[in-house]
């Protein structure tokens, strides 16, 4: 005979099993809260491909995207979602996506000319919506700027003109998944050396890791290259996925560099790989003897902090040359951290996020030994691109932080006091997916947008 003991047990796990089996939630309600972080709030791509525009790359058939949904495509980063949705959920967002039924609600605004901040009126002029997924940008003067294209090309805007010339003899690019053309960077001496820094895909047999060079222009020449980081060929991985990489300089003469964990996430942790972390080397890629790990066994020699998830925005301060960054956390878990010599950031063990089927990855949210973040954001907005404000038109952000979101298609602006985040305060929303955000040499602030693919300048309006 059951006692009431194991009557009660069984209660609780046949009422955990109707829950289960029985609830099922609508396909827009899974789709954004599984999907839209990665294939965008229009689901019309983001991070990842669009799924409504009919173009499916891995097999066009219900069962293969149903299989898709279900088990996920681990080389490209797509998660599998067998546990979380019921076969019938899965179903009918594959329907809803053969069907191409986009939420009209999600359509972008209608982008306006200015818009209203608590300190400025700001005036938004479009420079140019001719480039292929612009990725970073640079300045040589307030008039000449570098962009990079995610293909490959690195382009120039001169005079607020876009040239329909790329930059020729550039090195070829690993672009899969999110891996690229990355970041451009001029060195803080330029006018003096002419020095121009690259960071990019690099594929080795088909696997892909994070490669910084630098070079000169000359007449849309690259010119005069030289290797400064480049990992060993066993550390490649088949991901295509969490690249990272930015690229800034201090006062010292260090520059500074991420890759993010390409995917494979206890590599973070692990000293001996390239991949979860933060760099520094010199600007002619030696590395400086007061680097915090030369001393362990193996370890990478550049490598500057660890517990990385995936860096997109590094920007030094220079009143203070503290070193800041963001990075993408799974669900819930973006950060901002700064990054100090020899630090362990946490990733993979402990972190505000969760997986992206909502399970946690690790109920740790700190450790001795490891850094909690300045500020995360959940829900994640996505972070991507950072620079701090100094310049002559926006005097009342002398000293903040510019933040930008590809998610949330924000720029936002942090008003930061004694390495703390005092207030946030979102500049412009909706006008496209954050991927960079620079100050140029005349003060204004140049974002660059993903879908639409555009470069847009913000000047207070007078
Ligand atoms: C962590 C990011 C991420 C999340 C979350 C995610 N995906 Fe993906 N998905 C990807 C990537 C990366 C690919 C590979 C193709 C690409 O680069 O876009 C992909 C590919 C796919 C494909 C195949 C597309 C094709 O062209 O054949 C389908 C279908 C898909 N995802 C559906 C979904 C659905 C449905 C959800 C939510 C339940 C989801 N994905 C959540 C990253 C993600």
């Amino acid at each position: 005979m059951p006692n009431r003991f194991t009557i009660t047990l069984l209660l609780i796990a046949f009422i955990g099993f109707t829950n289960l089996s029985c609830q099922t939630n609508s396909p827009l309600s899974n789709y954004n809260e599984y999907c839209a972080t990665c294939h965008g709030d229009d689901m019309n791509g983001g991070n990842s491909a669009s799924l409504i525009d009919g173009v499916w790359a891995y097999g066009s058939d219900v069962e293969s995207i149903n299989k898709n949904i279900k088990d996920g495509i681990e080389l490209d980063g797509m998660p599998a979602f067998g546990d979380v949705l019921s076969q019938k959920e899965i179903n009918e967002l594959t329907q809803m996506f053969i069907k191409g039924e986009q939420p009209q609600f999600l359509q972008n605004l209608s982008p306006s000319e200015k818009v209203e901040t608590f300190d400025y009126d700001v005036s938004i002029v479009e420079i140019t919506d001719d480039l292929e997924e612009p990725w970073g940008i640079a300045f040589l003067d307030a008039s000449t700027i570098l962009v990079t294209e995610k293909p490959g090309p690195v382009r120039i805007i001169e005079n607020g003109k876009l040239r329909e010339k790329p930059i020729a003899g550039t090195p070829d690019v690993f672009y899969h998944g999110q891996g690229g053309m990355l970041d451009v960077s001029v060195d803080p001496e330029f006018a003096q050396n002419q020095w121009i820094y690259l960071a990019y895909s690099h594929e080795i047999n088909g696997k892909g890791m994070t490669k910084i060079i630098r070079g000169k222009i000359d007449n849309y020449n690259w010119i005069n290259e030289e290797l400064l980081f480049e990992a060993p060929s066993e550390f490649y991985v088949d991901t295509r996925h969490h690249f990272g990489s930015r690229i800034v300089f201090d006062s010292k003469g260090h520059l500074y560099f991420s890759i993010g964990d390409r995917g494979k996430r206890n590599h973070a942790q692990d000293l001996t790989k390239p991949n979860g972390k933060v760099h520094r080397i010199f600007k002619d890629g030696k590395i400086p003897n007061d680097n915090p790990f030369l001393n362990v066994e193996n370890a990478i020699p550049s490598i500057y902090s660890y517990g990385n998830r995936n860096p997109q925005g590094l920007a030094v301060d220079p009143e203070t040359d503290l070193l800041w960054a963001t990075e993408h956390g799974q669900k819930g878990g973006d950060e901002l951290n700064i990054i100090r010599s020899g630090n362990n950031y946490g990733w993979d063990v402990i972190t505000y996020g969760v997986n992206y089927d909502g399970t946690e990855s690790t109920e740790k949210r700190k450790m001795p030994g490891m850094e909690v973040p300045i500020l995360f954001w959940r829900p994640s907005i996505a972070v991507c691109g950072l620079d701090f404000y100094y310049g002559n038109l926006f005097d009342k952000w002398n000293g903040h932080l510019l933040v930008g979101a590809l998610k949330f298609e924000e720029v936002r602006i942090l008003d930061i006091e004694d390495e703390r985040v005092i207030h946030q305060e979102i500049l412009i929303k909706d006008k496209g997916r954050v991927r960079d955000v620079a100050v140029s040499p005349d003060g204004s602030i140049y974002v660059v947008l993903n879908s639409p693919d555009k470069i847009i300048r913000l000047t207070p309006d007078n």
